[in-house]
């Protein structure tokens, strides 16, 4: 037996999750474990706990929503996803994802249906990793892809570390037991906008994800000398700006390809000490490489140090590249599963390939696991002006809940 979900409760949920961070431009800026992140986490503990549903939190901040099942030493079927957002971000990446698991269990709740293994909503941690670098910080740390030290260690901009501001999540959520990081799953599966065009030019509700590409992110700091702008020649300066500016222009002729396959991002660059009529002395930018080949991936990136020693000019420049990640496949078991929903319910559906990062992918470390995306108007993410439809919301929430049945149900 299926459970109906309720779509206008959904909706309603985004409406109230999106005041919280709300931008001026319809927007949300919710960055990791700021107070509005954390203010959100206890909007969904209180949705939870007037529902009777458990919660717990992990070392790294991640939060559990737990419907009991009838075995409870059963390992839990997750699905969720994560509730910060990038800077004056969307009001639908990550949240919808949460809120299309919660409704699950809600509705499954509502129509009094008890499922074999326990059922669980998860807000994986620091996911955009604009605040705390790396991205997908919380499920990383879960999975054993990143050390929990480490990673508690991380600063933000302030200085402030990832580890006080998990323990302000704690402290806010006085009801929450702890969770072992790394405790078993039995499958875990991930409900997403698609933030690219392609569902929404081929008018299909439901995308099943068939994979992920690969990335490698870099920090670049160019060291060159402050000087006075108005009297020193151009052979004395060692100009920052000038070498950065020329490792840019060579890094993209030399990545960005004819077939538009490589993605490569700088998404930060700071210019310092920053006085209009200094030349700057130092600069430091981020480098985002993509691409679903691993061969392309491993030497392009593997260029990225060289092409910025090779433009350097007078300074110094030092490149460190602070993750790595593969292309992946999801199980065949777990997209037929999601195809069969899709079928069942006459979602018009299709294949699709993630070019955006996502915490599935270190689920599927642990489990079973797998994704489907939802249309996002005019493909347009990590944008204020990011959107979704409630029908198409409501209809991934039925597949995700469908599925959390069939598996819990098979264990
Ligand atoms: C996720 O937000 C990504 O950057 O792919
Ligand atoms: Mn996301
Ligand atoms: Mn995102």
């Amino acid at each position: 037996m299926y459970p109906e979900i309720n779509s206008e409760r959904l909706w309603q949920r985004h409406v109230e999750m999106a005041k919280i961070g709300a931008t001026k431009g319809g927007g949300v800026h919710r960055l990791a474990l700021t107070s509005e992140d954390i203010a959100a986490h206890r909007l969904l503990a209180d949705w939870a706990e007037a529902r009777g549903f458990a919660i717990a939190l992990d070392d790294i901040g991640n939060m559990f929503v737990r419907r009991e099942g009838a075995d409870s030493s059963l390992p839990p079927v997750a699905s969720g996803s994560h509730i910060d957002t990038q800077p004056f971000g969307g009001r639908f990446d990550g949240i919808t994802g949460v809120l299309v698991a919660f409704e699950a269990l809600e509705a499954l709740e509502d129509a009094g249906i008890e499922s074999r293994a326990p059922l669980e909503t998860i807000a994986w941690n620091n996911e955009e990793g604009s605040r705390f670098i790396p991205a997908c910080m919380g499920s990383a740390v879960y999975a054993g892809n990143e050390p929990l030290d480490d990673m508690r260690a991380a600063t933000d901009a302030n200085g402030e570390t990832m580890g006080s501001c998990v323990d302000r999540l704690k402290a806010a959520l006085p009801g929450a037991t702890h969770r072992e990081l790394g405790a078993p799953m039995t499958a875990f599966l991930e409900a997403h906008i698609e933030q690219g065009p392609e569902l929404e030019a081929n008018e299909n509700i439901i995308g099943i994800v068939t994979g992920m590409q690969g990335y490698r992110r870099f920090t670049v700091e160019v060291t060159g000398e402050d000087a006075h702008s108005g009297t020193t020649p151009r052979a004395r300066r060692k100009d920052a700006f000038m070498a950065a500016n020329d490792m840019v222009q060579a890094l993209r002729a030399e990545l960005e390809d004819e077939a538009d396959t490589v993605r490569f991002t700088i998404g930060r660059f700071s210019v310092e000490p920053g006085g209009i009529s200094v030349v700057p002395g130092r600069i430091a930018f981020t480098i985002d490489l993509r691409n679903p080949v691993p061969e392309t991936l491993e030497k392009l990136g593997n260029r990225i140090p060289e092409i910025c020693r090779e433009n350097a000019g007078p300074c110094t420049v030092v490149t460190d590249e602070f993750i790595k990640q593969p292309p992946l496949e999801f199980p065949a078991e777990i997209r037929e599963r999601f195809t069969a929903a899709a079928e069942r319910r006459g979602y018009p559906h299709q294949a699709i390939y993630s070019g955006a990062g996502h915490d599935a992918r270190h689920a599927l470390k642990l489990c079973p696991a797998g994704m489907i995306f939802i249309p996002c108007w005019k493909g347009i993410s990590h944008n204020e002006a990011e959107r979704a439809e409630p029908e198409h919301i409501a209809a991934a929430s039925q597949i995700i809940a469908d599925l959390l049945v069939d598996i819990a149900n098979e264990t």
